[in-house]
């Protein structure tokens, strides 16, 4: 059978999208080229905001409609639940975000309607890659016992689940003897990584994630270790230790803020104030001047007054934040904000977006030009999708940086770029 997954949401998505990937191709089916090409359709589904759930239900709507198997995996399955076959009657299976590595068995069976919300993993789904390409997402951290009071994502992707370390570094030793030399490691707040359950086997006491990147720095052929997303109680010494001595482990932190407001961040149960946030960036920046710290940002929260919107768009500035991420608030079933009122309108939910967008493509700009005459160290992706003769790659910063080929690059390959230009989102350059 031909197959195609369509994705919609995080990291985590891509990286469950392509586990599923691997397994159908183990199983003997084969990659469409395209969707005219395609018998069976996957849709991954996110379900953090209302309009990311619609896209992607949507989405598998109009598949049906064009007559292929279609089948809805992910977050949006799991909040569906039964529901899922009121919203698309003539959808032939759904799998919650704990379930895909049913998928294969499945449309083995070819028996629809079928909803599957199980919890346990089927053995072996987590460490099915697909062959090919430098760069590799691997999770290490299921779900989140957080409860921030807007997200659904403990709802929907479980209790939190360390996988062992054992595990995770013959993952990536694996991945690296297939030429894998960049590794993302994924949980929705990785740095809790061996806190719920134990992730070391020799009864390990110290801090687990700290010690999972000393293990993987160890594997020759993983050149850049990355991970996220980060929450600024796991900004440890320790952490800081292993940047300083661990030289593959990039210095990128997506590190969440939400609000800049001590009363929001109260309220959204978010476990630190602003002070305690600004803390942990000062140490990361305090390590290194450089270090890249990004950010999400939710805009009309229920009760958001203008002053607390001030109180965001100060702590940006004073956090100087490499990259932002804006998102309107939106109410989710079941969580604990629902039961507010929505009471920011739309449209001022709109105006504060743009105004943290603006504010944070000056300080993009600003803060890209003070690398200008810099030396990066990048790692090449390839051509830009609009220019061929341009190609790029990112730095250790997850700074994308764009040059005009020399013509010896690879992708895949390290290549030093002298900075010569800024833009808020960009780094231009020349091979150095
Ligand atoms: N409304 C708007 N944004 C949300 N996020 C999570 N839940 C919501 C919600 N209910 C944002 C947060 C999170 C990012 C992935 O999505 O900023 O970090
Ligand atoms: Fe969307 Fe959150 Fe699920 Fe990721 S974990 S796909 S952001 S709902």
């Amino acid at each position: 059978m031909k197959f195609l997954v369509h994705t919609y949401g995080c990291q985590m998505n891509v990286r469950d999208s392509e586990a599923v990937e691997a397994m159908l191709l183990a199983a003997g089916h084969e990659k469409a080229a395209g969707e005219d090409d395609a018998d069976l359709v996957i849709v991954n589904s996110c379900t953090v905001r209302q309009k990311a759930e619609e896209k992607a239900v949507g989405k598998a709507g109009n598949l049906i409609a064009a007559g292929k198997v279609v089948g809805l995996m992910g977050c949006a399955v799991k909040r569906m639940g039964e529901d899922v076959f009121k919203r698309l009657p003539r959808l032939h299976f759904a799998v919650g975000p704990r379930a895909f590595g049913l998928i294969p068995r499945i449309v083995a069976e070819g028996r629809y309607p079928r909803l599957e919300l199980a919890e346990d993993l089927v053995p072996g789904c987590l460490s099915a890659h697909v062959e090919g390409g430098w760069q590799a997402y691997v999770t290490v951290l299921l779900g989140c016992d957080n409860r921030c009071s807007y997200c659904i994502v403990p709802d929907v992707r479980g209790h939190e689940y360390s996988r062992p370390a054992r595990e995770v570094v013959a993952e990536v030793g694996a991945l690296a003897r297939r030429g894998v030399r960049e590794v993302c490691l994924l949980g929705q707040s990785v740095l809790r990584y061996g806190v719920r359950n134990q992730a070391w086997e020799d009864g390990w006491r110290g801090e687990a994630f700290p010690r999972l990147l000393r293990a993987l720095s160890e594997i020759d052929g993983i050149e850049r270790i990355r991970f996220t997303s980060a929450h600024p109680k796991g900004c440890t010494d320790e952490l800081i230790r292993v940047y300083r001595d661990c030289p593959k482990v990039c210095r990128h932190l997506h590190l969440p803020v939400q609000s800049g407001s001590d009363r929001v961040l109260a309220e959204m149960g978010r476990r630190y104030t602003r002070a305690e946030y600004l803390a942990a960036v000062a140490k990361l920046r305090a390590f290194d001047p450089e270090f890249a710290v990004t950010t999400d940002v939710i805009v009309g929260y229920p009760g958001e007054t203008e002053a607390d919107f001030e109180e965001t768009r100060s702590l940006m500035e004073e956090a100087g934040f490499d990259n932002a991420f804006v998102f309107k608030y939106s109410p989710r079933p079941g969580t604990r904000s629902a039961a507010l009122p929505d009471d920011v309108p739309t449209a001022e939910k709109e105006r504060r977006n743009q105004v943290l967008l603006d504010d944070q493509e000056k300080r993009g700009q600003r803060r890209n030009e003070a690398l200008v005459g810099s030396v990066r160290e990048v790692l090449v992706e390839g051509p830009s999708k609009r220019n061929e003769r341009r190609w790029s790659g990112r730095d250790g910063g997850n700074r994308i940086v764009v040059w005009e080929r020399a013509g010896s690059e690879r992708a895949g390959d390290f290549a030093k770029i002298r900075i010569v230009g800024a833009h808020p989102q960009t780094l231009i350059g020349e091979m150095a």
